[in-house]
């Protein structure tokens, strides 16, 4: 846990909702109540608000670690993001407003957003893919992005979307993991105001051995591409020209909705598991509810890349299900300039905006010059996720971005759970900065110790899911053991799932997240293994040995710093050059996002008896703090010359 977060918790400040906006809003404490009451009734509830075109039988069917919700119920996702609006009569509305970063823009109303996915589903079809194949997608932040989403959910195959920025040898391994039979992806997107590439990463990847047969490739940028005539298909050729009909197939509620990978505590990422019914139902609830969404005048904009679970969740299903007119950018916060984000705000009258920690830190270092150059009157909500939000951030971003007059929901989750588990609701909680308060509705999370027993207010501990919720994990693709010992083997006997998260209860009851607990860092809002690093940089002929840990960064969170031993004889130690090549090589095998902020060449780790890395004092070293108790580290003397050899070392550029 970081020290910095140690003083959370003992805020004292508080934010009840306006009278104005709690009598407007739409989740009321009683909705706490009614849950409480009876949570299966609850929920089952909600999710007669998604179109079904059977009902269930059975709400929840629980054998621990496996759950089935609303058994026996048959849906379709796209049907009811899509079709269901245009039949209501609301098929006029605007449901995507692109904004591409040189400044182009577009529309898609629902209607017309339901054609472009009704032809995609098709072009799917005629490319030979059918119900339960898995599909991969890597792509820019563009509209086809979604309604490549929306068309694998429409014909029943499984998407798996790689974020953009994770290399070609992440591509591979994820694409051979789902064993994916296409590939869907764009000849680039524009990014910091370039054309950024991504089919070659696609065509280094299937260098390897997949069982991909084709390569969908959406024109964004124009720029020049190598063709593989057998395989690659450019996607205006195809979808195009396919009809404009497509019935959507029901499926069952437990059908496979999508995988999407996500740093697990060992090197090979794990292939998150989701289902429809219970992951839509909970999308759509707390899109509604955490968000307050009125979707008829709202304008609502996630700034979360397709690539994660938030534009999976807060994008793509839960907006669209509820009829919500949102924002999609396809940039940078900065290009071309540091007010982009509050520019496109004032110019689409965003009402709702939802983003992460490490990009409010990011504009109070810009400036309120910036946020201020734009009218943002017209925002009404404000939204973090992502990592723990720091008090001063929180303030700064009611106060300068939200005017004084935006609730803000800190909302805790996380790609296993789906959806949002634990959040103020905006017209009932009254918040602390920092805090993301309490477990929604119908969500049983607790601060427990090591043995599972709950902590008192005022405890600290571990946080822990009690009870099934609908959108949960169905489990790791592939993998029901890794599953059931990642997440169910901690607390077997009180029947909890583990998170990662170390929680603090305030003296009034309400959850502080503090940040993980296992070997996974938060960089940017992103999670990247420690492990997975680790192994990367040994896969470099220079690198003998590797140790990395997360080090508080007043900037992204945590910035990775890494360790490294080099193999004898490798000349050049602790070279400039070296240390490059060995970020470029992290950058190569994961993204540039897992590219290491520090490497320090070191002779020695430190070791306890046993061979266990103490990263502890690793990230006392990496934080400049004085190094903690180092008395149980099998060779006493290592720290002291990882100290004095620290000059070896260097800083990103
Ligand atoms: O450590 C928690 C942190 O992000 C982790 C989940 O990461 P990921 O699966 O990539 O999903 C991120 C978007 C949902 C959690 O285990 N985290 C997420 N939201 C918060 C948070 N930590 C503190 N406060 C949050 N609001």
């Amino acid at each position: 846990m970081s020290s910095s977060l140690e003083n959370l918790g003992t805020e004292n400040r508080k934010f009840p909702p306006t009278p104005e906006f709690a009598a407007a809003a739409n989740a009321k404490a009683d909705m706490y109540v009614e849950a409480k009451a009876d949570r299966l009734a609850f929920w089952e509830k909600q999710a007669h608000a998604l179109h079904w075109d059977k009902p269930w039988t059975q709400v929840l069917d629980w054998k621990r670690p496996f759950a089935k919700w609303f058994i026996g119920g048959r849906l379709n996702a796209s049907y009811n993001c899509l079709d269901r609006h245009v039949i209501e009569g609301r098929g006029d509305r605007v449901a995507f407003i692109f904004e591409g970063e040189p400044g182009d823009s577009r529309t898609y109303t629902y209607a017309q957003l339901l054609i472009e996915v009704k032809k995609t589903a098709n072009a799917l079809i005629e490319l030979g893919v059918k119900d339960g194949d898995r599909v991969a997608i890597y792509m820019p932040m563009i509209p086809e992005a979604a309604i490549a989403m929306l068309a694998c959910a429409r014909i029943g195959a499984p998407h798996s979307v790689v974020f953009g920025g994770f290399s070609a040898d992440a591509l591979l391994s994820r694409i051979q993991d789902a064993d994916a039979k296409i590939v869907i992806t764009a000849d680039g997107g524009y990014r910091k105001g370039s054309a950024n590439a991504l089919k070659p990463a696609v065509d280094d990847a299937l260098k390897g051995e997949t069982n991909v047969k084709y390569v969908l490739v959406v024109k964004r940028t124009g720029q020049n591409v190598e063709w593989n005539a057998e395989r690659d298909v450019w996607w205006h050729e195809i979808v195009e020209r396919q009809s404009a009909e497509h019935t959507a197939e029901s499926f069952d509620s437990e059908h496979g909705l999508f995988i999407l990978y996500t740093s697990g505590t060992t090197a090979k990422p794990k292939g998150i598991y989701h289902t429809t019914g219970g992951y839509l139902t909970q999308a759509a609830f707390t899109h509604k509810n955490v968000f307050d969404l009125k979707p008829e005048t709202d304008v609502y904009w996630c700034t979360a890349d397709v690539g994660w679970i938030t534009g999976h969740s807060y994008v793509v299903y839960g907006p669209l299900i509820n009829g919500a007119t949102q924002v999609i950018y396809e940039g940078t916060p900065d290009s071309p300039t540091k007010g982009r984000i509050f520019e496109i705000v004032e110019k689409y009258g965003v009402t709702i905006l939802y983003t992460a920690p490490t990009l409010i830190r990011t504009w109070m270092k810009w400036g309120d010059e910036f946020p201020n150059a734009s009218d943002l009157s017209s925002l009404r909500l404000l939204g973090s996720v992502g990592e723990p939000i720091n008090p001063e951030a929180w303030m700064w971003y009611r106060e300068v971005i939200g005017g004084n007059r935006c609730p803000i929901v800190d909302t805790w989750w996380q790609t296993e759970t789906g959806a949002i588990m634990i959040s103020p609701l905006p017209g009932v909680t009254a918040t602390k900065p920092g805090s993301a308060m309490g477990a929604i509705p119908g969500i049983s999370a607790a601060v427990i110790d090591d043995n599972a027993n709950v902590v008192g207010n005022g405890g600290g501990g571990y946080l822990a899911l009690t009870q099934p919720w609908p959108s949960m994990l169905r489990g790791i693709w592939g993998e029901p053991e890794r599953y059931q010992e990642t997440y169910w083997s901690r607390y077997d006997e009180a029947g909890y799932y583990f998170a990662g998260d170390g929680a603090k209860l305030d003296d009034d009851g309400a959850i502080w997240l503090l940040g993980r607990v296992d070997d996974v860092m938060n960089v940017s809002g992103h999670r990247i293994s420690t492990t997975e690093v680790e192994s990367a940089l040994v896969s470099h002929v220079a690198v003998a040995e590797a140790a990395v840990v997360g080090a508080n960064d007043a900037m992204t969170g945590q910035a990775i710093a890494a360790f490294v031993i080099l193999r004898g004889g490798i000349p050049n130690v602790g070279g400039e050059e070296l240390i490059q090549e060995l970020r470029n090589h992290v950058a190569k095998e994961i993204g540039p996002i897992a590219k290491p902020k520090q490497i320090l060449v070191v002779a020695e780790l430190p070791k306890t008896r046993s061979g266990k890395i103490m990263r502890r004092l690793l990230r006392d070293v990496a934080e400049n703090r004085a190094v903690g108790d180092s008395t149980t580290l099998a060779d006493p003397n290592v720290m002291k010359l990882i100290q004095a050899g620290l000059n070896a070392g260097s800083s990103e550029d």
